[in-house]
């Protein structure tokens, strides 16, 4: 969507996989859907060095409605919300994040509260900007294929109406099964900034597997759709939660970044441990996520071993290399070559090991070099060239 926002792939943080529909405020006060925890999480946003590296959006999902006002107006439950949205969006600008807000294209969201319904879109699009709301993600649960096709363009067009520049993140392709024909990839990328192409993300290593499974098996078409402004959404990071181990926590990250998906953690970053933040903050691997280029990286190797390679071309002839094993007995050794991942090129190149630093110098195509990979994990690397050789010396 050409509104000028997400030019590169967008950063933050979103409720939903941590803290879901918890609005058990009374007993769990730290933890419901509420004001207080975002709030809290836009405090340690901007406190903690997130905001500075990137991470802008503060993202509430399902579960924040109270209902709607005699003349139809959304209201944000009282309890939860006392101050309503427009304070949390006030909150969110004074500390320099932006305020990002969920609805569902139909009678309920997927939680059973009050929809944005074809008749209630314009004047939702318009409460939204009112309440100087960011960024809207538009759900499609209780919707029909001919609600979808109306109501999505029909949002894109009232949010832009608005005047206010509000990124649009669709979940429209989720629910139509992700693949044309059903889904049209260029009417997508003309009225959403982002979209959510399949199945929500859980807390598990399985849950990574199978949404990367797919991505990879469409990536002829998924690829090419993506580019600034509009992106593929694989979902949320789970890193800082429960279901990853250390080396597939550097593995989501490494592979998320690859895909030039938006990096939206969904974590308690209030007692994120230092490990966690160290991944999540790695300022080589965001600067490579937040390449001007915006060109979706593809697995361009498969092999019989379980290693898997994939690339993301950079600027200036740079790119991000990952080495992905999906073993489960113990590092292995990989041994190959520029070459050998199609890299020819005139150029002598230079690899920065993204999690340990280690730097890789005087490689040509044709020079042999090995990593070393765990079980699970990932060997990240930025390639960058370093001189033209010339053809004697090739
Ligand atoms: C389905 C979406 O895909 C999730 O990301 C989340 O927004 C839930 N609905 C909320 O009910």
């Amino acid at each position: 969507l050409e509104n000028g926002l997400m030019q590169t792939p967008p950063m933050g943080w979103l409720a939903w996989e941590r803290f879901r529909c918890n609005i058990n405020c009374e007993e769990d006060p730290k933890n419901c859907i509420s004001e207080r925890l975002f709030m809290e999480m836009a405090d340690r946003l901007a406190q903690d060095g997130w905001r500075d590296l990137g991470y802008t959006y503060l993202n509430i999902d399902d579960c924040w409605i109270g209902g709607r006002d005699a003349s139809g107006r959304l209201l944000a439950d009282h309890k939860r919300f006392p101050n309503g949205i427009a304070f949390l969006a006030d909150y969110a600008h004074s500390l320099g994040l932006k305020l990002g807000i969920y609805e569902d294209l139909g009678n309920f969201t997927c939680m059973g509260y009050p929809g944005t319904t074809l008749d209630k879109v314009v004047q939702d699009a318009n409460t939204f900007a009112k309440w100087k709301v960011d960024m809207l993600k538009l759900d499609g649960c209780f919707s029909t294929v001919e609600d979808r096709a109306q109501g999505y363009p029909k949002m894109a067009a009232a949010l832009n109406a608005t005047g206010r520049p509000i990124a649009f993140s669709c979940s429209w392709p989720a629910y139509e099964g992700g693949l044309p024909p059903k889904v049209n990839y260029s009417l997508l990328a003309d009225i959403c900034n982002l979209w959510r192409n399949y199945d929500d993300i859980q807390d598990s290593w399985e849950s990574v597997l199978s949404i990367l499974d797919w991505f990879v098996a469409h990536q002829d078409i998924l690829q090419p759709v993506a580019g600034p402004g509009h992106w593929n959404d694989p979902d949320m990071l789970l890193i800082g939660n429960f279901g990853l181990s250390f080396e597939q926590a550097r593995s989501q990250m490494a592979l998320w970044t690859v895909l030039a998906a938006p990096l939206f953690m969904s974590t308690d970053l209030r007692t994120i441990s230092p490990q966690n933040m160290d991944i999540l903050q790695n300022p080589l691997i965001i600067k490579i996520h937040q390449d001007p280029l915006g060109i979706q990286g593809r697995r361009i190797l498969m092999h019989k071993t379980h290693i898997e390679v994939y690339l993301r071309p950079l600027v200036s002839e740079a790119y991000a290399l990952v080495f992905f094993s999906r073993r489960t007995d113990m590092p292995f050794r990989y041994s190959t070559s520029l070459a050998q991942l199609n890299l020819t090129s005139s150029n002598l190149y230079e690899a920065q090991n993204v999690y340990t630093g280690d730097i890789i110098s005087g490689l040509r195509d044709d020079t042999k070099f090995t990593v070393i990979i765990n079980p699970s994990g990932v060997v990240m690397w930025y390639l960058y060239p370093i001189k033209k050789l010339g053809m004697s010396q090739h």
